[in-house]
């Protein structure tokens, strides 16, 4: 039903490009020079210069294979440079040149004419080690409305995602954008895909659509149907991000919560966009943002943080209640962490002290 298929040779490279370089030989040799080779090119999309890659002593031309100028790179490295955390200096490039006659129009036409060489070199290597900008710049640049406009949100993904940035980590959004547009939306997913340089990114949407991306997935289905996101979570997760971007009525969103926080990694976050619908009755909301509402139920789970304090300690308490370990809310977004909510409570006599 998923195309899990799209992962394979990805989700290993990925996992094994922040490894030694041994372990990343190994991984590569395992999956084929080939198919990996294909997934370095798919990731750098066109340029006008020729790359040559090396690896275990075969060498392959790619892109413009008729072009003077000649990129060359270890397979390894352009791994690395892609999905790798080695900030260093390339170890095994070289760039090799044609040179024209020099002609009747002299030396200064024949250097001007090489000009444009350290453009299309330096736009490859760009392509092979990416640089960082921050989330704010990178909504402005895919045009996600996640920075700007209604919401003012990537201030509070860079502080909480921070820590994820370079990890191979799967995400997944419900709420592609675009509505019944097949032909419109993603400016998230794409974000996304550059900001976790390591990321797989599963986009969700009621709607068909037709976002592409060398690490994007997307997915058509109803995030109001549990049994259809368990099976999701099932084969694509478990994630390390789940976020809520899709219809924002408060029963969806309670119904994808309980669905899909158990495909949340420990470590991971299940954020919610848009809490404002919670205050909205048309939305399935209520001024007071009371028990049935996704503000309610948010607000429940911060006194499941403190069950240890009225409840037995060694009690099993809700997988929620054990299962979360922290909450943040900022205006109209909240995330929710996964991890073991095990602290003992304070003595049992000092609850009837005071
Ligand atoms: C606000 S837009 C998402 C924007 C996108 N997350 C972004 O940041 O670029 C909401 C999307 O949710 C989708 N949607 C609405 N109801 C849905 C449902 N029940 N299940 C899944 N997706 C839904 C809509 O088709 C629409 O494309």
């Amino acid at each position: 039903m998923f195309d899990t298929a799209r992962w394979t040779v990805l989700a290993p490279l990925l996992q094994a490009a922040g490894a030694g370089r041994d372990l990343l030989d190994d991984t590569i040799r395992r999956l084929t020079p080939e198919a990996v080779t294909q997934v370095v090119l798919n990731e750098i999309g066109e340029h006008g210069v020729r790359l040559d890659l090396h690896f275990d002593g075969r060498t392959t031309s790619h892109l413009r294979t008729d072009a003077d100028v000649v990129v060359s790179l270890s397979l390894t490295d352009a791994v690395r440079g892609l999905y790798g955390t080695d900030e260093r200096p390339w170890p095994s490039l070289a760039v090799r040149t044609a040179f024209a006659e020099l002609d009747e129009r002299g030396p200064g036409a024949w250097f001007a004419g090489r000009k444009g060489i350290a453009r299309d070199v330096q736009s490859l290597l760009s392509a092979l080690k990416p640089g960082r900008q921050d989330l704010g710049e990178l909504s402005v640049t895919f045009g996600s409305d996640k920075w700007g406009d209604l919401h003012w949100y990537t201030q509070h993904y860079e502080r909480h995602f921070a820590r994820l940035r370079d990890e191979p980590v799967r995400v997944l959004e419900i709420g592609i954008g675009g509505y019944a547009d097949p032909d419109s939306g993603g400016a998230s997913l794409r974000m996304w895909q550059r900001y976790f340089r390591r990321g797989l990114v599963h986009g969700l949407d009621i709607a068909e659509k037709n976002v592409t991306g060398p690490r994007i997935m997307t997915v058509r289905g109803d995030q109001s149907d549990a049994e259809f996101l368990g099976r999701l979570g099932e084969e694509l997760g478990p994630f390390d991000v789940v976020i809520d971007d899709g219809s924002h009525l408060n029963e969806h969103v309670r119904i994808s919560f309980h669905a899909l926080f158990p495909h949340v990694r420990p470590g991971g976050l299940y954020v919610v966009e848009d809490l404002q619908t919670a205050y909205w009755p048309r939305w399935g909301g209520d001024p007071e943002a009371g028990p049935g509402t996704s503000m309610g139920m948010l607000k429940s789970f911060v006194d499941g943080l403190n069950r240890a304090e009225v409840r037995d300690p060694q009690g099993e308490g809700s997988h929620l209640e054990r299962d979360i370990s922290g909450i943040s809310f900022h205006h109209n977004i909240a995330f929710v962490e996964k991890g073991l909510n095990a602290e003992e409570g304070g003595p049992v006599f000092l609850r009837t002290l005071f």
